[in-house]
């Protein structure tokens, strides 16, 4: 599918399958879809419903404009379908492993065990690393998160035992408390054959 002008102006960077793009308010039913779905949120203590959604999108926009780079809304170049999220987000103060920048994403299930998050992911390393010229990124998940860890293996990050932690938001006591910390540097980045290309 060709891209519109529109959408031109709000793509952040693409790659063979995705437009990576600002989210805008037409996407906010198919992302609250995603949020309301029990399997992609899983390893999150609640699905959202429709007004915390909302207020999600408003987040992510909101943190667009203060940073200058956020989370972007992964669009399927074939058909147009929103297929979730993948970018960049300013980690939490409350969090031991402030001050980061973590690499996060969600996607809808049907788009899980394609690749896409993977292609996403690299697409954004890219970003983050030349045109943001930032040093390191973090990325974090639940224990339980396999498949979140995987991604983050594929793509050379390296688990950091050391900096672990319970999640300040959930009770110590909480199974998705218990968090990873994976890091990757841009220097690590670059020797395993990180491009700007
Ligand atoms: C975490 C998440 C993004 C991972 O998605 P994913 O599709 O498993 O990740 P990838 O894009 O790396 O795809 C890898 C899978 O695609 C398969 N695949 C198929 N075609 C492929 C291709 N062309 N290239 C690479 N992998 C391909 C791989 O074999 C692998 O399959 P497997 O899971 O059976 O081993 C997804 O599970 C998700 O959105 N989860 C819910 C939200 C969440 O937990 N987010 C993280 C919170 S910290």
């Amino acid at each position: 599918m060709r891209a519109s002008s529109e959408q031109q102006a709000t793509t952040v960077l693409q790659t063979p399958r995705l437009w990576l793009r600002r989210f805008s308010a037409a996407d906010s039913a198919a992302f609250a879809a995603m949020n309301a779905d029990a399997e992609v949120m899983a390893h999150f203590p609640a699905v959202l419903n429709r007004e915390q959604s909302d207020a999600l999108l408003a987040r992510i926009d909101a943190h667009w404009q203060r940073e200058g780079f956020g989370l972007c809304a992964l669009e399927c170049r074939h058909s147009g379908a929103l297929l979730g999220f993948c970018g960049l987000l300013k980690v939490a103060q409350a969090l031991p492993c402030a001050p980061a920048v973590e690499i996060g994403w969600r996607l809808v299930r049907s788009a899980w065990g394609q690749g896409l998050a993977y292609e996403a992911a690299h697409a954004v390393l890219s970003w983050a690393f030349t045109e943001l010229a930032l040093t390191e990124l973090v990325s974090f998940t639940s224990v339980s998160n396999q498949r979140s860890q995987r991604l983050m293996q594929r793509l050379g990050m390296q688990r950091d035992s050391g900096g672990d932690f319970l999640h300040p938001a959930l009770p110590a006591e909480h199974a998705l408390a218990p968090h990873v910390l994976y890091r990757l540097s841009r220097a690590q980045w670059l020797s395993c054959g990180g491009t700007s290309g």
